[in-house]
C-alpha cells in the first residue's frame, strides 16, 4: 500500500473542490474526488479538461445529500482505502431567493447538501480517524454563514450550521488526534458565484475592501495550511479568506 496521504473531497468538479484537487495533488497526496453519482462521464472529461488526468486521483460517485446512499457507498469505499488522512466538505449549492419567495425544496436542497452532508459524510470518516489516531476534518462554509447575506436566508443558515459543527467535533475530535477547522472563503471567482446576475455582483463587489473575488487558489491555500504540518495545533477554527469583506 502506497505511505501517501489521502485526501477526500466532496464536491469536487467545482472551482474551489477543483483546486483543492490540483493542489493536494502537486503536494503529494492520493486525492479521492467524490462526484454525483450518474455523472460519470463528466466527471472523467472533468479530470480531462482540468489535466488532472493522469496523477493519483480517483473519482467516487456518491450523493452526499442523501444519507442512506452515503451510508451504503461510503464504508465500503472506506474498507477499501484503509484510511483517510484529511476530509474536505466541500460540496455546496445555492437556491438563493428572498425569504419571502423561497421555496420549501430550496430551504430543504440546500439543507440536504450543505448541512446534512456533513452527518452523513463526515461520521464514518471521523470514526475512522479516530481509530487511525490522527486526522484532518476541513468544512468550507462561507463568509455569508458569518455574517448573513440578503437572499440567503437557506445558504447562510447551513453555512453557519457548518461552523457550530465544527466547534462541537473539534472538541470530540481533540483527544483522539483529528482536528476539525472550517474555511470561509469570501466571494471566489467560482461558476457559483460568476451566477450571480451582473448588477448585484457589482454591488457586492464594491463593498469588499480589497475590490475583488478571491482566487480558487487562494482558498485552497488556507485548506492545505490546515491539512499539513504547520496546521497542527489549529482546531474549532474557521480560517476567513474574504479580502477583509467581514472581520469577526
Ligand atoms: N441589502 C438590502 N436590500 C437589498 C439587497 C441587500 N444586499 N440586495 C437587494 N436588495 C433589495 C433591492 O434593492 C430590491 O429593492 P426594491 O424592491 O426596493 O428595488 C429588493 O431587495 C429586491 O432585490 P432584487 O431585485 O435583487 O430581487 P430579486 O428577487 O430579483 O433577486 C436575489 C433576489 C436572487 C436574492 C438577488 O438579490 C441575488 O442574487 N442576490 C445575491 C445573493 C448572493 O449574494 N448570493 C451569493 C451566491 S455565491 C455564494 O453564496 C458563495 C459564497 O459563499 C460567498
Amino acid at each position: 500500500m502506497s505511505d501517501k496521504k489521502i485526501v477526500l473531497v466532496t464536491g469536487a468538479a467545482g472551482g474551489i473542490g477543483t483546486e483543492v484537487c490540483r493542489l493536494f495533488l502537486n503536494n503529494g497526496y492520493k486525492v479521492v474526488a467524490t462526484h454525483r453519482p450518474g455523472k460519470e462521464q463528466q466527471a472523467a472529461s472533468w479530470l480531462q479538461e482540468e489535466k488532472l488526468a493522469g496523477n493519483d486521483i480517483q473519482l467516487l460517485a456518491l450523493d452526499v445529500s442523501n444519507h442512506k446512499a452515503v451510508s451504503e457507498v461510503l464504508p465500503e469505499a472506506l474498507r477499501e482505502l484503509g484510511r483517510i488522512d484529511v476530509l474536505v466538505n466541500n460540496a455546496g449549492i445555492t437556491r438563493d431567493s428572498t425569504f419571502k419567495k423561497m421555496s420549501w425544496d430550496q430551504w430543504q436542497q440546500v439543507m440536504e447538501t450543505n448541512l446534512n452532508s456533513l452527518f452523513s459524510v463526515t461520521q464514518p470518516i471521523f470514526n475512522l480517524m479516530c481509530e487511525q489516531g490522527s486526522g484532518r476534518i476541513i468544512n468550507i462554509s462561507s463568509v455569508n454563514g458569518l455574517k448573513g447575506q440578503y437572499g440567503q436566508v437557506n445558504y447562510s443558515a447551513a453555512k453557519a450550521g457548518m461552523i457550530g459543527f465544527t466547534k462541537a467535533l473539534a472538541a470530540e475530535g481533540a483527544r483522539f488526534g483529528v482536528c476539525v477547522n472550517a474555511v470561509a472563503p469570501g466571494y471566489t471567482a467560482t461558476p457559483m458565484v460568476t451566477a450571480i446576475r451582473e448588477d448585484v455582483l457589482d454591488s457586492i463587489k464594491a463593498t469588499i475592501p480589497m475590490k475583488r473575488l478571491a482566487t480558487t487558489e487562494e482558498v485552497a491555500g488556507a485548506v492545505l495550511y490546515l491539512a499539513g504540518e504547520h496546521g497542527g495545533y489549529v482546531t474549532g477554527e474557521t480560517l476567513s479568506v474574504n479580502g477583509g469583506l467581514y472581520m469577526q
